[in-house]
């Protein structure tokens, strides 16, 4: 089961599940997210807290996007950015920069009894505008390294082959497949 109150998260796992011959289960709930150095424990963090309300097998996912021109920002502030200066307020940070490049990365925290991280990164560029109907967050302005297209030009289906969330959820499901064994 996967914890989220953000609707494209769990839409592109849950094809990647179906994919792989997992059912995925969406638990809608908002919960809390400390600003803590990494992603890895943000994800960490949360998946505790959520510990001792959640019984049963799930997992969570935090993800961030690093820039190299403004050092790593917005990173673990990805959430508070995106709803504060939004992609414009990026693009105008970046309005004269010729360095676009930047790193996306996810970290998804698993509890079945104990927990498990497994992380997925994805480089690529920042665009010079905003691009696209698809996804969320920043995926109009985020070109992942050898395609012309934004993520949010993107089918999810396209998107789930190559971004950041696909490499974190195959190292999640080779550890599920494991298990099974
Ligand atoms: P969260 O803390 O993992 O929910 O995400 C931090 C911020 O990054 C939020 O504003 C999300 O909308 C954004 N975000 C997370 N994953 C993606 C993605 O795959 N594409 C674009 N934006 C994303």
């Amino acid at each position: 089961m996967i914890v989220t109150s953000n609707k494209g998260k769990f839409l592109e796992y849950y094809q990647l599940f179906r994919e792989n011959g997992f059912e995925l289960k969406h638990y809608n709930l908002k919960y809390p997210e400390e600003q803590l150095g990494s992603i890895d424990e943000v994800a960490r963090r949360s998946l505790y807290y959520l510990t001792g309300i959640i019984k049963e097998e799930f997992f969570i996912d935090d993800s961030g996007l690093f820039i190299d021109s403004l050092n790593g920002f917005p990173g673990v502030y990805s959430s508070y950015v995106q709803s504060t200066i939004g992609n414009k307020g990026i693009l105008k940070l970046m309005r004269n920069e010729t360095n676009r490049n930047a790193l996306f990365k996810t970290s998804i925290a698993y509890y079945d009894g104990d927990i498990h991280i497994f992380n997925g990164e994805t480089r690529g560029l920042i665009s010079t505008e905003e691009r696209g109907k698809n996804g969320f967050g920043y995926d109009p302005i985020f070109i992942p390294y050898g395609e012309e297209m934004t993520y949010a030009e993107m089918e999810t289906i396209e998107k789930n082959r190559i971004s950041h969330r696909y490499k974190a959820a195959m190292e999640l499901m080779n550890y599920l497949k494991k298990k099974k064994i």
